[in-house]
């Protein structure tokens, strides 16, 4: 209805108004989206109503919240846009009327869009291996273009495939990694206006956590108040946070439980069975969780829960001791009695003793019991982390038995026990009988009943044949009772002992003997020995008996008598039979050597001889050495006596003389004397017509005259040489010759003496006997008291050769053997001077 009043009215000012102008500041309009911005219309003349119309064609009216429109004056309108939208844009008309009269003006607002990043958050976070889509949205009109940049190089797509510009704009990197974090610019451009922007974005790279554990399986004993530590080590980004669940409920830091800063160690305190079971740890962060497992295997310690005593009695058909045991792994149960072990399956040989076991019980059943089987059983409960033990006593009671000898021995006057041992269980009581009646009855004076737990003797002093005999010691517990008769015995004197044989030294001798068959029922307290030289009086003398005597000593005895002896043994009783006599004669005392006897062989040539003496009874005292002498028949004086160490055996004489008869004494010497001489005659062959060795001598004639006349001119050449030496140095070699000659002369003597010798007594036939001592080693016992040998009138032999034996018997036995004495003889001159000739 308004509309069309003022239309009319409009209709009317147009007939009556001269003309009206309209104008619109500015002329037109560029408006940034979001901003306000306003125009002005002015209109020249009288202009009644001043409207505007939004691009639509609508008139604008007042109180639009987005667009203004106000009369600021009578010419003067004014439309301000506020904060503009691209739906502002368009062509907006200023209408200006007067009556009929009208005239009006259009202005053409522009809107566009600036650069707006409408989204760029920063950071971004994207998880390892994932396409990751970097978000920069921007818009502006005309739409921008957009370039990203990282680690301030531009981003080429082209250049790395992993690498894309999407066409919202975003950046995508394909399998992102952990290098690829950092900050990437994103920049957009509106080429047409020159407008340019950026957004700094940090793109965060995380990564799925990792997690191992330690150890997957865990052991661990269980009620000994031990702690258990699991552990799981993680790695990932961000840090990840470990924890731990065990049957779905997650693990705090408790009374029971306790977990280290980074949740990696996870402790159970005081583990018991029930805490067995697998453990997940968990490592979680923004990237996502692993879980590991590990498990506790909790073991538990043998314990033996159940054990009791048993009782029994001998001859029950069985008696069956049961164990219980706890523990993880199951234990094994065994059984042990003394040294003894019994496992389940192996039997006993006698197969009483069965050992059965189930689960954690065992039994072990003892068939037919004995009272041997009483005593303390251990059960053993074992597994692979333990033991335990306990013992279990099996009483077993039986009636009693009777133990110990049942005779005794005494005599008239003489207490004795009779001992009646019982074994019984629970203890018994003795008593004992004799013909019915208890003892000690009241007209038994000489006896006596001392008891202990296990024992009772019965002491009885007889006082006539009438209290020896049988009593009667009757044993009694709950069980039953055992009687045993025991016999009082009279004691009778030992059987004489036998005398196996004598040993004779020269004042003592041993007595070996048997004991005597019979000891009458005591034990035999001393031997009697007696013994007389023949048909004189017995010497006798006791001796204390000894276990298991076998010998006795007798001393005082003569040198070289006959004697007898007999022995007889003596116990509580008395003294028995006397043994039958024994004749035994002692030895003599030590004296002076026997004899030695003499063989005598013929050496090579035929004046050569070997004596050999066989050694005889030393007479009691080691032999020092022989000492030997020899002459021919016809002469009266004998030649210088030899002295031979011990141990030698043979002398050899050689160079005898021919076809001639000689006799030779040896005498052995101890230290008690000189033997009497064992004597040996010989022969000597007659003299050969030929000597070979003189026809070898007369074949080197020739040769010897050679070399004679060689060394005649070889010394004539010396003399001259050493005449021209002794003008010049007063020393010529000659003259050293001579002196060292001389001065290796005296040493050099002896053997070259010998040598020559030898070599002229075969060459010249002289009549020199020549005497050849060989000493060998021999282990005789008498060696040891050899001692040194004591020079004595009998005229020793030369020093040097007396210094030779001496060696002989303190040097080895391959010196002695090899050492050779060779003596040479002058015939018929005295001991005396032969050996100042050699001394010289
Ligand atoms: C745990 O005990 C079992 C069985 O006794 C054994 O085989 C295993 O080696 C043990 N493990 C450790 C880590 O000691
Ligand atoms: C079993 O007997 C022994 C010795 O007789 C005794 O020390 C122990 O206490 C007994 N044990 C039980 C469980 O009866
Ligand atoms: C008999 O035995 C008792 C107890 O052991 C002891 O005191 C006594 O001396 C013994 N008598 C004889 C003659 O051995
Ligand atoms: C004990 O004395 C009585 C009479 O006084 C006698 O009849 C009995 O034989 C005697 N017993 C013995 C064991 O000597
Ligand atoms: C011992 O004496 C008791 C009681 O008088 C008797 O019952 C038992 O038969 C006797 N034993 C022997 C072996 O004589």
């Amino acid at each position: 209805m308004l509309q069309i009043r003022d239309l009319i009215w409009g209709l009317l000012f147009i007939g009556c108004a001269a003309s009206i102008q309209v104008q619109i500041i500015p002329t037109q309009g560029e408006i940034s989206v979001g901003e306000s911005k306003f125009f002005l219309c002015e209109v020249v003349g009288d202009a009644k109503d001043i409207d505007w119309y939004a691009p639509s064609g609508e008139k604008i009216l007042p109180n639009r919240p987005d667009i203004f429109v106000s009369r600021t004056d009578e010419t003067t309108s004014s439309l301000t846009i506020y904060h503009a939208n691209v739906d502002s844009a368009g062509i907006y008309k200023c209408v200006a009327k007067n009556g009929n009269k009208e005239a009006q003006a259009t202005v053409q607002v522009k809107i566009f869009q600036k650069i707006t990043f409408e989204s760029a958050p920063s950071p971004q976070e994207f998880n390892e291996g994932d396409d990751a889509d970097i978000v920069c949205d921007v818009v502006s009109s005309p739409p921008p273009a957009i370039f990203w940049k990282h680690k301030g190089a531009k981003i080429e797509p082209l250049k790395d495939v992993r690498f894309r510009i999407m066409s919202n704009g975003h950046l995508q990197i394909r399998g992102i990694k952990k290098t690829d974090e950092g900050m990437y610019n994103c920049e957009a451009r509106v080429m047409a206006r020159g407008e340019i922007d950026f957004r700094m974005m940090k793109v965060i790279v995380n990564v799925l956590p990792t997690i191992r554990a330690r150890q997957a399986d865990v052991n661990a004993t269980a009620d000994i108040g031990s702690s258990a530590l699991l552990a799981c080590d993680a790695d990932g980004f961000p840090e990840p946070t470990v924890t731990w669940a065990h049957n779905n409920v997650v693990l705090e830091t408790g009374d029971k439980y306790s977990l280290n800063e980074d949740g990696s160690e996870l402790v159970i305190k005081d583990v018991k069975k029930v805490d067995e079971g697998d453990y997940t740890c968990i490592a979680k962060n923004k990237a996502g969780e692993k879980t590991e497992e590990v498990s506790l295997n909790v073991f538990v310690q043998p314990k033996i829960t159940y054990w009791k005593n048993q009782t029994a009695s001998e001859f029950d058909e069985e008696v069956t001791l049961t164990c219980e045991a706890s523990g993880d792994p199951t234990p094994v149960i065994s059984w042990s009695f003394g040294n003894r072990v019994f496992t389940e399956g192996e039997q006993s040989l006698d197969r009483n003793v069965v050992v059965r076991s189930h689960a954690r019980v065992s039994s072990l059943t003892l068939k037919n019991v004995q009272f041997t089987y009483a005593g303390q059983y251990l059960c053993t409960a074992s597994n692979s982390i333990g033991q335990d033990t306990k013992p279990i006593y099996l009483e077993v009671r039986y009636a009693p038995k009777i133990l110990g000898e049942v005779t005794a021995y005494t005599w008239e006057g003489n207490p004795a026990n009779i001992t009646c041992e019982v074994e019984a269980h629970p203890g018994a009581s003795l008593v004992w009988f004799r013909d019915g009646l208890q003892l000690p009855s009241a007209n038994t004076t000489n006896m006596r009943i001392y008891n202990t737990p296990t024992i009772s003797y019965l002491e009885i002093t007889p006082d006539s044949q009438n209290d020896f005999g049988s009593y009667n010691c009757t044993a009694t517990n709950v069980m039953g009772s055992e009687s045993k008769e025991f016999l009082l015995i009279p004691a009778d004197v030992p059987s004489s002992p036998q005398i196996q044989q004598v040993e004779p030294f020269s004042s003592t001798a041993v007595v070996e003997f048997e004991e005597p068959d019979s000891m009458g029922g005591v034990p035999i307290i001393k031997y009697i020995v007696e013994w007389r030289l023949l048909g004189e009086e017995w010497t006798g003398r006791e001796f204390e008996a000894e276990d298991d005597m076998a010998s006795i000593t007798i001393m005082g005895l003569k040198p070289e008598s006959t004697y007898e002896v007999k022995m007889s043994a003596i116990n509580g009783k008395g003294k028995g039979e006397s043994s039958l006599l024994t004749v035994f004669k002692t030895e003599p005392v030590p004296g002076e050597p026997t004899a030695p006897k003499l063989e005598v062989k013929a050496q090579k040539g035929g004046n050569s001889f070997k004596v050999n003496w066989i050694k005889q009874d030393d007479g009691g005292s080691p032999i020092m050495h022989y000492l030997i002498r020899y002459k021919a028949k016809h002469v009266s004086e004998w030649k210088p006596e030899i002295r031979i160490p011990q141990g030698s055996e043979y002398v050899l004489l050689n160079g005898l003389e021919w076809n001639t008869e000689y006799d030779v004494y040896v005498v052995a010497e101890n230290q008690q004397g000189k033997s009497k001489p064992g004597t040996l005659s010989f022969k000597t062959a007659v003299q050969p017509t030929t000597i070979p060795d003189a026809t070898g001598g007369g074949s080197g004639l020739g040769t010897g005259a050679i070399v004679g006349i060689l060394i005649v001119v070889f010394f004539l050449l010396l003399v001259g040489v050493d005449v021209t030496c002794y003008f010049l140095n007063k020393c010529g070699l000659l003259m050293c010759i001579a002196v060292n000659f001389c001065g290796k002369a005296g040493p050099g003597a002896k053997t070259k003496d010998l040598e020559e010798g030898k070599a002229a007594f075969t060459k010249d036939e002289s009549k020199e006997p020549i005497v050849e001592v060989r000493t060998e080693e021999e282990n005789t016992p008498n060696q040891g008291g050899g001692g040194p040998t004591e020079p004595n009138e009998t005229t020793p032999l030369t020093e040097p050769d007396g210094k030779t034996v001496k060696d002989d018997n303190a040097k080895g036995e391959t010196e002695t053997k090899n050492a050779t004495a060779e003596v040479k003889t002058v015939p018929n001159e005295a001991p005396q001077t032969n050996g100042n000739e050699s001394k010289a």
